[in-house]
């Protein structure tokens, strides 16, 4: 997302007025949608109608990027691959497992909007697009419903999965959770340990490692704005996400006024609630084989000889 994307996203958060509970917005989708099409057929169509449902009111429908990338709706669904990203390694286990409809969460041709044609003079990404064609792959992008999802969704995922118990503020797409004066250094060792299973072994920490912390705040994926969080919801400490975090801005002033914030990978953040997706999609409809593609930290990290 870029910076003017995450401005709108931003100030797009001040129209939301309350987020409906899961069990509401649960009981709206399946009284909205039905699990299948005519004949038992579930169409790729039956399937996105099915994700805009989870909608609470948060989407944009007329600039969602929650939309077909390949293929048709009317296509029947052998089986449903979901991914954070469609990586051609992904797409082609996608393939494997029979799977010819991928739900993914991020762009499939490095663009937020997929709508670039010139990137397809990379030959690499033209040998994408001719995978996905000749395969079939009917592709779903689901972003906008999922980024302020309540409890499953991106950002309380990501909280589940930190272990940091209940959210005790925030809505949309940012929440604040209790650090119960627990110094920063643990806290960022807390984070690390649950971000190691996603290949992420260590977390960056910049600021202090010995403050004291009642509330600490994260965002969504790569919605983590450090300012917002310390003037809107007094925050003491951040979790940011690197494609959004800048260092000669956010972290010089994280040094210059003592606050902490931990940096991690923009994946790292999303990963586990693109499970928690795939689990929702296996519930909603279980004739369909449902597979969770796992995908983890985008880098390694090379030590000196
Ligand atoms: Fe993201």
């Amino acid at each position: 997302m870029k910076g003017s994307e995450l401005k709108n996203a931003i100030s797009r958060r001040r129209f939301v007025s309350g987020v409906p509970s899961l069990a509401a917005t649960v009981a709206a989708a399946g009284a909205v949608v039905s699990r299948a099409g005519t004949a038992g057929v579930i169409t790729a169509g039956d399937i996105h109608r099915y994700l805009k449902s989870l909608d609470g009111g948060w989407v944009r429908w007329e600039k969602t990027v929650d939309t077909f990338k390949a293929g048709s709706p009317e296509t029947a669904v052998k089986g449903i691959a979901v991914a954070w990203m469609p990586y051609n390694h992904a797409l082609g286990r996608a393939q494997e497992l029979g799977c010819n409809l991928f739900v993914t969460h991020e762009p499939t041709y490095y663009n937020h909007r997929d709508d670039d044609p010139e990137i397809f003079r990379f030959p690499a990404v033209k040998a994408k697009r001719e995978f996905i064609e000749k395969n079939g792959l009917v592709i779903i992008r689901c972003h906008d419903v999922w980024d302020q999802y309540p409890k499953i969704g991106i950002p309380t995922g990501w909280g589940t999965l930190l272990e940091l118990g209940q959210p005790i503020d925030g809505a949309g797409y940012y929440y604040v959770y209790d650090g119960k004066g627990r110094s920063s250094g643990a806290l960022a060792r807390q984070i690390a340990s649950r971000t190691a299973g996603f290949a992420q072994p260590g977390v960056q920490l910049i600021g202090p490692d010995d403050k004291p912390v009642r509330r600490i705040a994260l965002g969504t994926g790569a919605i983590t704005p450090m300012f917002h969080f310390i003037e809107k919801l007094a925050a003491d400490m951040a979790i940011c996400v690197d494609d959004d975090f800048t260092y000669w801005r956010d972290g010089a002033y994280a040094i210059d006024a003592g606050f902490p914030v931990v940096v991690v990978n923009h994946p790292v953040a999303e990963e586990y609630s693109m499970k928690l997706l795939a689990d929702q999609l296996s519930r909603q409809y279980p004739q369909l084989p449902v597979h969770h593609i796992p995908e983890s930290c985008m880098y390694r990290l090379v030590r000196g000889a």
